[in-house]
């Protein structure tokens, strides 16, 4: 998260218990902010409940040996995410280098460990699976079950809740906690300044680049991170799709005047705000329009909780662009929240939704309600004016930002960053339930491209006091792992339905340059697999013949239309099955897979396919053939990019 400017921070974990007076550590290994915010809390209830005094801590913040002589009077909770290929969250990277390296015996360290992962995936919450057993194999001592959540089938709230219920029976049942009612404390001081001391320090519109408020540095150089950004210019936007219900942009950032660099296949974070209605909805059900303007600062009661996000700060840029306020609400906020009901029948409702599995779900979860939308109707339109601004604060996750394929090439576009997003917008129950970033990316079309469509949602792009301005948006690179092999002559196999071509068109790009610069370059084979619904949301579709004019014979392209026939779906395995032999003889060749998109099916079927192959085509067990593919992952011959 943010860190305040001047804040010093300590990496020596038993100092930093000691100066703060702690004796509990929630240490949170988070990669899109969903573990980070259990965390957050966790650490909140555990001080509330049980009068705990908790640190709650980025993994990556602190040195680990720490850990090896901790006192025992210590209690230490893990809440992990699995990302990617089974593996730790970027914070958490070096925590289990060190697990896995440098940790020594531990008898004295007393934890517990929830885990939150993704059933879809392969490595169904290995991260945390893992953490558990090498420290009970140090020899820790779990006070409390170890938990797990599946965000595949969409009950880690749930989970979590259930977990934490465990946890809080071993407190009281195992080491003698006494359980008190939970009574909200804030974290924040929250001090609304006159506008003329709010001019002396420099107000924040939002910008999550604390640099911009700081104003001193030159904004255009890197490193750019997430909490450092770069404000790029989208210079160019495209709607993709011929339909008129689905929609898909290509978007470009110009990136000519900053020295934000990528290689292909990397990852594009957009960090995007609300739109206007979600904005006014939420400033409405706070009863917040006369303090839309007013300017506050916070200040953390506790030195080691970071505020997050700079300050001195409008209320509306708080909402705008720091809260992720549109998203799906969970049965724990509505529990915490209605302590500060309009009135006491209200409060009731509240608490009767919110402690009761069955009736939330089908009342508020299956309706798709974000939180102003719940609010609101339990209270049934009267306001919910008595919620203080930092009880919201603390609530409310902050807005992250979005990951995308990159779908340009570093060697074509050196100073340009194309993205190829889905607009999430479907009409659920009769409400239209819509993604924050990809509507945004889509209005930024609608009006560069000068278009009459009513907009999807209405954002403020040219606000008055919106620094993003017009067609800007922060932005910042993550490096990844899904890399061309190093060798041109190296055959690739490209597997990428819908969005998932998005990184393959970098590829092919790519590839395209190679052979126009290369003097004698000999490229291998390239064989696209792409998939869509039918000519509507074909991507690109006027591009391919022209990287295949280029590329000759070394480029093929199987394309599946998968709606095209009525009684009949055919999917990129289909035709991945119709080449066959000529597949097996290409990954004897050497050649590497790359496959992107869905990860909840498709990359799972497309692997399964792979491994009937090679085993009908080399006469193997299906057994030895899922070694084989999985040996291939692990020589980074089968590389994933899914989501
Ligand atoms: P969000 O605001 O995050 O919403 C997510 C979903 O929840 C949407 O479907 C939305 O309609 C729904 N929703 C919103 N409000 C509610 C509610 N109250 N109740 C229930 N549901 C609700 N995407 C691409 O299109 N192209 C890519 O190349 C691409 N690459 C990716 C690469 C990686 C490594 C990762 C992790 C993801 C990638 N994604 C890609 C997905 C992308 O990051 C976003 O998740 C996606 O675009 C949706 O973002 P959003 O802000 O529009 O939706
Ligand atoms: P469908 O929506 O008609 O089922 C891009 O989303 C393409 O991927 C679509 O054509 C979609 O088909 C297809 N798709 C859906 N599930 C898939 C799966 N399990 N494997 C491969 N492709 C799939």
């Amino acid at each position: 998260g943010f860190v305040a400017h001047g804040a010093e921070q300590s990496r020596d974990l038993i100092a930093t218990l000691k100066k703060n007076n702690k004796n509990a550590v929630v240490f949170f290994g988070s990669q899109t902010g969903t573990a980070e915010d259990y965390a957050t809390k966790l650490s909140k209830e555990l001080h509330s409940k049980f009068g705990l005094r908790v640190l709650n801590a980025d993994l990556a913040d602190f040195d680990y040996d720490n850990l090896l002589d901790l006192d025992p009077d210590y209690l230490v909770f893990f809440v992990v995410a699995t990302y990617g290929e089974g593996e730790p969250t970027d914070n958490a990277v070096e925590f289990f280098n060190w697990l896995d390296n440098d940790a020594d015996q531990m008898a004295n360290l007393k934890y517990t460990v929830f885990s939150l992962g993704n059933s879809t995936y392969e490595f169904f919450n290995a991260v945390g699976i893992k953490l558990n057993e090498k420290l009970e194999s140090l020899g820790a001592e779990s006070f409390a079950p170890y938990g797990q959540g599946d965000d595949g089938v969409g009950t880690m709230d749930e989970d979590f809740l259930a977990w934490k219920e465990q946890c809080f029976d071993s407190l009281k049942n195992n080491l003698n906690f006494e359980e008190k009612e939970l009574v909200y404390e804030p974290s924040f001081e929250l001090e609304e300044l006159s506008s003329k001391s709010a001019l002396d320090e420099g107000v924040s519109n939002g910008e999550p680049n604390k640099k911009y408020v700081e104003g001193t540095t030159d904004l255009s150089r890197g490193p750019f991170d997430h909490t450092h950004p770069y404000l790029a210019p989208i210079s160019y936007t495209k709607e993709l799709f011929k339909s008129s219900d689905r929609s898909c942009v290509h978007v470009e950032f110009d990136t000519s005047a900053s020295n934000l660099k990528y290689t292909t296949g990397d990852h594009l974070a957009v960090w995007p705000s609300n739109p206007d209605e979600k904005v006014d909805a939420f400033i409405k059900c706070f009863a917040l329009e006369a303090k839309r303007n007013a300017v506050f600062k916070l200040k953390s009661l506790d030195s080691t909780v970071h505020v997050p996000f700079p300050t001195p700060i409008t209320y509306e840029a708080v909402i705008r662009h720091h809260m992720e306020i549109s998203g799906p609400i969970s049965r724990q906020a509505l529990m915490s929240i209605a302590s500060f009901a309009p009135n006491p029948e209200v409060k009731t409702k509240c608490v009767e939704l919110g402690s009761d599995r069955a009736k939330f779900a089908q009342e508020i979860h299956s309706k798709f309600y974000n939180l102003a939308d719940a609010l609101l109707k339990i209270s049934a339109g009267v306001p919910w004016s008595n919620v203080p601004f930092v009880f919201l604060i603390e609530l409310i996750a902050s807005l992250q930002p979005r990951y995308y394929s990159i779908s340009s090439s570093a060697s074509t576009e050196k100073s340009k960053i194309h993205i190829t997003a889905v607009v999430e917008a479907e009409e659920k129950d009769g409400v239209l339930v819509t993604g924050v970033a990809t509507n945004l990316l889509k209005n930024v079309e609608v009006a560069q491209n000068g278009k009459n469509d009513s907009l999807v949602c209405n954002y403020d792009l040219n606000g008055p006091s919106n620094k993003f301005s017009k067609f800007k948006l922060p932005v910042h690179v993550r490096r990844s792992t899904f890399k061309l092999p190093s060798n041109p002559s190296t055959p690739i196999i490209l597997v990428g339905p819908g969005t998932g071509v998005a990184p393959m068109r970098g590829f092919i790009r790519e590839r395209v340059n190679l052979l126009k610069k290369g003097e004698g370059v000999r490229l291998g084979k390239t064989l696209l697999f792409y998939g869509c619904r039918n000519n509507a949301d074909y991507l690109y579709q006027d591009e391919w013949p022209v990287y295949s004019e280029a590329l000759g014979e070394t480029f093929e392209m199987e394309v599946a239309l998968s709606r095209e026939d009525p009684n009949k779906k055919v999917y990129v395995q289909d035709k991945i099955k119709a080449r066959a032999k000529e597949i097996d003889s290409l990954i004897q060749d050497g050649a590497f897979i790359y496959v992107c998109g869905d990860a909840s099916r498709m990359a799972r079927d497309v692997q399964s396919t792979f491994a009937k192959i090679l085993s009908e085509q080399r006469d193997i067990s299906i057994e030895k053939a899922t070694e084989l593919v999985k040996s291939m992952k692990v020589q980074n011959r089968y590389q994933e990019d899914v989501w």
